[in-house]
């Protein structure tokens, strides 16, 4: 009993379910099984506004598939819709409203203004079948009946010296008696079209004879009544003159030529160009490729070889130069072995030709480039830095190369100081002068005044003290050049040694512009091998100044000779000094020479104290 009731059950729900399926497939059948073609978008439908429009049910493009001649005689019709803003959905099209007519397979509106715009579906359907298309339709505003600018409607090329006749397109959609309807012509917006080559016949405009001033934009309107109604409709049309059809169109690989040869760099990214001549044809698809041992780019299918789309060189009345381009990166010599082709054609030939490679030694111009750029900034930079710094180098290398005169001599003053008697010039060399080589730079130095014994001869204490100093420093003013002086004689010792081949050198101290003709005679003719150092007043006084790095460049080499306090005013202690080394120009007394011998004694110490290798301000 129940595997009875289970059998039932069963072949019950079977039942069921083969009733459903049939149910689902008599809605499919009934449903509008309608293939969508989706929007048409091949070339969009405009209209201006005001004028009639022609919507052309784009399902007729494929004659193979659709053909109104065929729908005619088969139980399909075409159906018209529209997708309104009020409503979502697609509305079959009302034929009673008096500006849309169903025209063969085309959908009539006239006219058409700004409402119409938007998307419209055409449908072929018939019980057992359905499709459809959707086209959307703009309207456009433009300037006046003649607007070059407007949209185009139709490009026509024209050849040279040939004949042609244009005519308006959509007139024969009227299909009216002559005398309801008129064409007016414009080229360029001149309506005067009458030359000797050119004529308006009928509805037509005939060119006997293309020439290059017949090109350009044609404009025609079709102006038409209908039930009592005058409607128009534009058309703009683009002329362009173009090679005459005769001679040879094949296409013409201009590179790689027979005798040409690319060269290449192994190593580097290889450009190879082709260059093709594509004389004009109508609706042509030309074709210009590379390939590899015969295989294109895309068969190859390597990263390192890459060609973009052939690019458009020049045109000249239709004939085309195109140019592509194949790019290897880093070129191996296997692909010095390699077949690299460039190939075209056209619908009416076709035609092959082989780059020649060659390769080419690798010159590092680049590189080569930098180096010497680099060379020459480092150059450059050098110079500016010695410019601006060559005390400081000179002073640096002397520090690390030079030579301690100390070591080789047995002389008992660095420098000796000969100076005019007069108040400047001694108040500058005792005050300023004196200090700073024997404090801050730390040099031994002989002033007569001070240093001389009294008793002794002038003369000789003089040549004695010049002959135990290593430098002798003269503090050039109008002053030295008095004959009989101190000074002067200091002057002649020092030049008498410096001449004879002695261990001394004579330096220059300008304290005060002094034109040379004042200067003593021996000062004049020792002068070119002397240095000079110039006293720039204020702008010489800190330590860092260009004057005392250039005299210690003259004076003999200590290593350490810069002090911490470098910062400290010259002028500071000019007060004691002065006052009391002042009192006595010729003659020294015993306290004046043991008071400032001690200060020689400590600043010979300082010098030995900064002597010490170790010491942390050395250099
Ligand atoms: C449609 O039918 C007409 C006659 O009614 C015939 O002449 C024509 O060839 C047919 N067209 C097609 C495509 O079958
Ligand atoms: C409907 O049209 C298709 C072609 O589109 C045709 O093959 C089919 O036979 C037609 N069906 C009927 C019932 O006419
Ligand atoms: C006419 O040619 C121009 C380019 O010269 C193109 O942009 C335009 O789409 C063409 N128009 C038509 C209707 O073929
Ligand atoms: C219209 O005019 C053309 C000449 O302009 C003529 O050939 C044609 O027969 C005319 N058609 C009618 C219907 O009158
Ligand atoms: C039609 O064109 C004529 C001139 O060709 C013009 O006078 C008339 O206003 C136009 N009509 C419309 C409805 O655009
Ligand atoms: C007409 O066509 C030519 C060639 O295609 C083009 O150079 C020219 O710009 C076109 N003129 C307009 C107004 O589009
Ligand atoms: C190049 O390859 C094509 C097929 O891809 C072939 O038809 C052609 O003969 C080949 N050419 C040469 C020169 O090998
Ligand atoms: C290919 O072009 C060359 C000149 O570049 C020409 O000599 C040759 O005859 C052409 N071959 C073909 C098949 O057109
Ligand atoms: C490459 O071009 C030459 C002519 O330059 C031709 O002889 C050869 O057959 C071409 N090779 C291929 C693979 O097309």
């Amino acid at each position: 009993m129940i595997p009875l009731v289970f059998t039932l059950l069963y072949f019950c729900i079977l039942w069921m379910g083969g009733f459903s399926a049939s149910v689902t497939q008599a809605t499919l059948q009934s449903d509008v099984q309608c293939y969508d073609w989706g929007v048409w978008s091949k070339e969009s439908v405009y209209v201006y506004d005001g004028e009639v429009a022609w919507l052309y049910c784009p399902l007729f493009s494929y004659p193979t598939l659709y053909s109104y001649s065929q729908t005619q005689n088969s139980s399909l019709s075409l159906l018209w819709y529209r997708h309104t803003h009020t409503h979502e959905l697609e509305q079959p099209i009302n034929f009673k409203l008096n500006t849309l007519y169903k025209d063969r397979e085309y959908l009539r509106i006239q006219p058409a203004t700004e409402q119409d715009a938007g998307l419209y579906t055409c449908m072929l359907r018939n019980f057992s079948s359905c499709v459809k298309i959707g086209l959307v339709l703009e309207v456009i505003h433009r300037d006046g009946e003649c607007d070059i600018k407007a949209r185009l409607h139709l490009n026509i090329s024209i050849p040279f010296q040939s004949e042609r006749t244009l005519t308006c397109p959509d007139l024969h959609r009227i299909r009216l008696p002559n005398s309801t309807h008129s064409v007016t012509w414009y080229h360029l917006c001149n309506t005067n079209l009458f030359t000797m080559d050119r004529e308006l016949k009928g509805d037509d405009v005939v060119i006997y004879r293309m020439l290059s001033p017949y090109a350009g934009v044609y404009t025609c309107v079709v102006s038409y009544q209908m039930n009592g109604h005058t409607f128009n409709f534009t058309r703009t049309l683009n002329i362009t003159a173009v090679a005459p059809d005769v001679g040879n169109k094949e296409p013409l690989i201009l590179n790689p030529a027979k005798d040409q040869i690319y060269s290449v760099t192994l190593g580097r990214r290889a450009e190879l160009s082709c260059r093709v001549h594509l004389p004009h044809l109508y609706e042509e698809n030309e074709e210009i490729w590379w390939t590899i041992d015969n295989k294109t780019v895309e068969q190859l299918a390597n990263p390192r070889f890459t060609s973009p789309e052939a690019t458009l060189v020049s045109e000249y009345y239709g004939d085309q130069k195109k140019e592509r381009f194949l790019y290897v990166t880093d070129f191996s010599a296997d692909d010095l072995q390699r077949e690299f082709n460039c190939s075209a054609r056209n619908s009416l030939g076709f035609n092959t030709s082989r780059a020649v490679l060659k390769q080419e030694p690798y010159v590092p111009t680049l590189e080569l480039g930098c180096g010497l750029g680099v060379t020459l900034a480092l150059m450059l930079m050098m110079f500016a830095v010695y410019h601006v710094f060559w005390l400081e180098l000179l002073l640096l290398y002397r520090s690390w190369f030079g030579s301690d005169e100390r070591y080789t001599d047995d002389k008992k003053y660095d420098v000796y100081i000969s100076y005019a008697r007069n108040s400047e010039e001694e108040e500058f060399v005792l005050s300023t002068l004196r200090r700073v080589l024997e404090t801050e730079f730390g040099y031994s130095v002989c002033i007569f005044d001070r240093d001389s014994l009294p008793g002794g001869t002038i003369t000789d204490d003089t040549l004695r003290f010049v002959g135990q100093s290593r430098r002798l420093v003269v503090v050039v003013s109008p002053c030295s050049a008095v004959r009989g002086t101190q000074a002067l004689l200091e002057l002649q010792a020092g030049l008498t040694s410096m001449l004879h081949g002695g261990s001394l050198r004579v330096v220059l101290i300008q304290f005060k512009p002094v034109r040379r003709q004042n200067w003593v005679k021996e000062l004049r003719r020792a002068r070119l091998a002397l240095k000079l150092v110039r006293w720039q007043g204020e702008k010489s006084a800190p330590l860092s100044s260009r004057f005392w790095k250039q005299l210690q460049l003259e004076l003999p080499m200590r290593r350490n000779t810069h002090h911490t306090d470098t910062h400290t005013p010259l002028t500071e202690n000019t007060h004691n000094t002065n006052t009391h080394l002042t009192e006595d120009t010729h003659h020294t007394d015993m306290n004046s020479y043991t008071h400032n011998n001690t200060h020689t004694q400590n600043a010979l110490s300082g010098k030995e104290k900064l002597e010490d290798p170790y010491s942390t301000s050395a250099l």
